[in-house]
């Protein structure tokens, strides 16, 4: 599993990671959120595409929300719930991390 710093991601910002969950390889978005993250997988409820716009770059609405690229879905970034767009009210699926001695760790 590949291990990286909560600080190598800005306040705010996101990082795509590549982790095995439940067996698989997935691309997962890592978001920080102060001394916390929360991580999803990167698959859009909507089509089913990755969210982000260019490889390891994640669109982040004025409102602050997380938006798709592809259709724009835009998730808010607590719950990852879908609040806009044409999976209104749908989940990205949440990947559970924690963050200890500073390294983001799955779960
Ligand atoms: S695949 Fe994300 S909005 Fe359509």
């Amino acid at each position: 599993m590949t291990v990286f710093r909560l600080e190598q991601i800005e306040d705010g910002g996101f990082a795509e990671v590549q982790w095995q969950v439940g067996g698989a390889s997935e691309s997962v978005i890592v978001h920080r959120d102060g001394d916390t993250a929360r991580a999803w997988l990167n698959i859009c409820p909507h089509a089913g595409r990755p969210l982000e716009a260019a490889p390891g770059h994640f669109v982040k609405t004025r409102d602050g929300h997380l938006m798709c690229a592809a259709h724009g879905a835009s998730f808010e970034l607590q719950g990852g719930e879908c609040v806009a767009g044409p999976c209104r009210g749908q989940h990205l699926v949440a990947v559970p991390v924690e963050v200890r001695d500073g390294e983001v760790r799955q779960l």
